[in-house]
């Protein structure tokens, strides 16, 4: 599909309120437990971007019936969750690893065979972390040689529960054995080394299927009773607000209102950091919505300072990282950050393409194997290059804004999986973000 370019001329303080997209993370899992739910579920406040889209294909390909979205609103009459049918053809996951790592999980316990695929990008992603698991419970997965998609599942394996330590904290993994789990004989314990996202978690038990915790251990049992068909708010995207949060607190004179944000504590690590560099951000109206804790964030610009990021808040910022590069750019002083090393393969090995979208707008950065030196400075004009990554593209928008000259990004139109509309809400609050033809 044809890209496009974003172009932004550097500017002045940011004013406004912003109701940034629902998040990606619980957009994706409210559609699945819905899909597999007993009844009829809505969800409202959905992520309409192109990776939730993506989800909600691949369950009308496996037989549900799905309407909407409409302005985020969507209607799904649940299968059961044996009611599933085999799709006609490949499950296409887009640009989402998240997809198809969670379905993974789901489409291993199902009497039929899939076969996942997805674009460049996801087609060369790591999957053994979730394959490996898998087989230990009895599915039956196909991968390329390496562990990289396509991914083909045989249908008609029995599961069996298993205890499972994982080597990373990864909620991905953690999800797709616990959906594995609904269907495993017995009980299916995940023992995380550090928290990770509890999404799944939270919404398992909103839909009335039991889920313990223990320390670091989830437990689910298997056959434990129906999803019971919900009604679902989705709270807007911590994630997406973190472009706001950043630009926020390193535009002089800015004042951002972020409105309804989730603010789960395995997501809030950006809120974190950028509080320990100097940032003002306050939260108010603090509530639960279907059981994630929401807010809204008020963020006021100030002067930052660069920090070492302790590394146990990685996992809890994992993909506000680019955004953070930023900050860390605008800031007084050096910011080190290491232990993210699983920032090598998101979207794009993020460390690589920061590292160079950074310097290319003359910031000192140095990069090591699971992180990155940034020391703060003057940011130049110039041309950075995404490499197709959204949330790249994203941080380097925002980068432009506070740069001395017009900052170009290539690669910019996957910003649409997460966030459609982002240049329409930066242009809202005073950035001057222009779309161009690649
Ligand atoms: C996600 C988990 C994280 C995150 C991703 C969304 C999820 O990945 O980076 O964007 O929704 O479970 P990992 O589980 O691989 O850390």
């Amino acid at each position: 599909m044809a890209t496009i370019d974003y172009e932004v001329i550097p500017g002045g303080p940011l004013q406004g309120q912003v109701r940034v997209p629902g998040d990606k993370s619980i957009s994706h899992r409210a559609v699945m437990l819905s899909a597999l739910a007993q009844g009829e579920s809505r969800i409202s406040g959905l992520l309409d971007g192109e990776d939730v889209l993506g989800t909600i294909a691949a369950f009308r390909a496996l037989g549900v019936v799905i309407e909407g979205p409409h302005e985020g609103r969507v209607r799904i009459e649940g299968a059961g969750l044996h009611g599933l049918r085999a799709p006609a053809g490949p499950l296409d996951f887009g640009n989402s690893g998240t997809a198809m790592r969670l379905m993974t999980g789901l489409l291993s316990a199902q009497a039929f065979s899939s076969e996942l695929i997805g674009d460049a990008s996801l087609m060369s992603r790591p999957m053994a972390r979730v394959a490996v698991p898998l087989r230990r419970m009895g599915a039956v997965i196909d991968t390329a040689a390496d562990g990289r998609p396509p991914l083909f599942i045989h249908g008609g394996a029995q599961l069996t529960g298993i205890r499972y330590e994982m080597p990373v904290a990864s909620a991905q993994v953690k999800s797709a054995i616990l959906l594995a789990g609904l269907y495993a004989r017995g009980e299916t314990t995940v023992v995380e080394p550090a928290p990770s996202r509890d999404h799944t978690e939270r919404m398992l038990a909103g839909f009335g299927y039991p889920v313990e915790r223990s320390g670091q251990a989830v437990t689910i049992r298997g056959g434990a009773g129906p999803l019971k068909a919900s009604v679902l708010e989705v709270p807007a995207d911590l994630s997406s607000a973190a472009f706001f949060l950043v630009a926020g607190s390193i535009i002089p004179g800015s004042r951002l209102e972020l409105l309804r944000v989730g603010i789960n504590p395995t997501r809030t690590g950006v809120v974190d950091i950028l509080r320990a560099m100097g940032a003002r951000i306050d939260r108010r109206h603090e509530r639960i919505v279907n059981g994630e804790p929401v807010a809204d964030l008020v963020v006021e610009a100030s002067a930052l300072r660069g920090i070492t990021v302790d590394s146990a808040l990685v996992p809890l910022a994992i993909d506000e990282f680019p955004a953070l590069f930023v900050a860390a750019a605008c800031a007084q002083g050096t910011t080190v950050v290491r232990g993210a090393k699983e920032l090598r393969v998101k979207e794009s090995d993020r460390l690589a393409v920061m590292a160079r979208g950074l310097a290319a707008l003359g910031v000192r950065v140095e990069e090591f194997e699971d992180g990155l030196a940034v020391t703060g400075g003057s940011l130049r004009g110039g041309v950075v290059d995404s490499q197709g990554d959204h949330r790249i593209a994203m941080a380097f928008a925002v980068a432009g804004h506070r740069a001395e000259g017009m900052v170009r990004i290539r690669d910019c139109r996957n910003v649409a999986t997460s966030f459609p509309n982002f240049d329409g809400l930066a242009r809202a609050v005073g950035m001057d973000v222009r779309v161009l033809p690649a």
